[in-house]
């Protein structure tokens, strides 16, 4: 099957230009940030020590993760939502660390691409995950423009907790620890091509990945 990745760091955009994208092309929309997500909350709520990477792993391969209609379904519940409350958030960092629960979701996520074509968001889809993707974009935006974007989100979804400065915090705090854990960090793939979404409309950026894909023979049947 075919498959687009995009990877970079949260706020740049990349879950609405992935959503667009997939809907444009009929592809699938793989989010694996909230793959993630949903294995830190099943750990929440089972009581699965952060910290115990075996017990983590183990968890992770018993999940029944899909996605149907922009929404994330955990064991046949929609958890869209729950999955990105602060406290699962801050839990995620630890379940991604661990090395075997990304060999986990390697696995399952290698697996979606063998039924759907795929756009894959994350971190690490163009360099560890797919890294014979035929497309892979890296999408990176300003730290502020980053923090405005998640800011307006949270507000247009009623959540004014956070102020845009603690926002722009928690993020370059979160990039962080992407960018430096040892395995599946954020990076950009050597053949990636890098898009700055600053001051770019999301039909600009789709725009410009749909006409690559093009390019590429990607839009043909
Ligand atoms: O994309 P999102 O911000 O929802 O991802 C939540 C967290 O999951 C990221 O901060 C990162 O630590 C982790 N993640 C990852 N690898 C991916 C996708 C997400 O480590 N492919």
């Amino acid at each position: 099957m075919r498959i687009i990745t995009l990877d970079g760091p949260a706020g740049a955009g990349k879950s609405s230009t992935a959503r667009l994208l997939a809907d444009r092309l009929g592809w699938c929309h793989m989010d694996t940030g909230a793959m993630y997500r949903a294995v830190a909350l099943a750990a929440l709520k089972r009581d699965v020590p952060l910290e115990n990477e075996n017990e983590l792993a183990e968890l992770a391969a018993s999940l029944d993760i899909q996605f149907a209609h922009d929404s994330v379904f955990l064991n046949g519940k929609n958890v869209s939502a729950e999955i990105r409350v602060d406290h699962v958030t801050t839990a995620t960092r630890s379940v991604a660390d661990a090395p075997s629960v990304r060999e986990e979701m390697k696995k399952m996520q290698r697996g979606l691409s063998k039924k759907f074509n795929l756009v894959t968001e994350g971190r690490d889809q163009g360099t560890v995950v797919f890294p014979h993707a035929e497309l892979k974009i890296y999408l990176d935006a300003s730290p502020s423009a980053r923090a405005a974007r998640r800011y307006h989100e949270r507000v247009e979804q009623g959540d004014k907790s956070r102020s845009m400065n603690e926002i722009l915090h928690s993020q370059i705090e979160r990039d962080q620890g992407d960018r430096e854990r040892p395995v599946g960090a954020m990076e950009a793939a050597k053949d990636a091509i890098i898009i700055n979404t600053d001051g770019l409309s999301l039909e600009k950026v789709v725009e410009q990945v749909l006409g690559l894909a093009h390019d590429r023979g990607l839009t043909s049947d």
